[in-house]
């Protein structure tokens, strides 16, 4: 499969065409890396994010995975940042505006608001989706539920 159709309409009915678009492309042998790199290619295509990817927990920090989007940080402390606060406190985390979140770690300086979603197998942290957008306040309740639900196409 090479193209999807790319949704429009409010965040819910994107996110609702999205959902079934995403768990028809996961690869049957549930290999993480391919379903990462779709997931994060389909939803930096469709909603113009950015910075759309993953870090995952390797050896006991946030190691880079697949991604679009600009150059980014290659590794990440367990608490540090956005992405090591929402792997501590096992919790998705919303930032309306990085400039207030204290210890965002700015991969690039366009980045303005951002969420983080953990990743949980077998009840670990094992992951994290992080999405970066260039304007304030993109992300709310909305986000953080349905993106949830998406990354639990991963937990296998
Ligand atoms: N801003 C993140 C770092 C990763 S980049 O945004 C891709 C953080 O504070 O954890």
């Amino acid at each position: 499969m090479e193209s999807f159709n790319i949704p429009t309409g409010s965040k819910q009915e994107i996110y609702a065409s999205l959902l079934p678009q995403v768990q028809a492309v996961m690869d049957e042998k549930a290999d993480i890396i391919a379903n990462m790199a779709n997931m994060a290619a389909m939803l930096h295509e469709t909603f113009g994010f950015w910075w759309t990817g993953f870090y995952r927990v390797i050896g006991g920090e946030l190691v880079l995975g697949p991604f679009q989007g600009p150059l980014a940080c290659t590794r990440i402390a367990y608490g540090r940042g956005v992405c090591g606060t929402a792997w501590k406190e096992r919790r998705t985390v919303v930032v309306p505006d990085v400039e207030q979140f204290p210890g965002h770690i700015a991969c690039s300086s366009a980045s303005r608001s951002e969420i983080v979603v953990p990743v949980f197998q077998n009840g670990e942290v094992t992951a994290v989706l992080d999405i970066d957008s260039a304007e304030l306040n993109t992300f709310d309740e909305t986000d953080a539920e349905c993106l949830e639900r998406l990354v639990r196409g991963l937990e296998g």
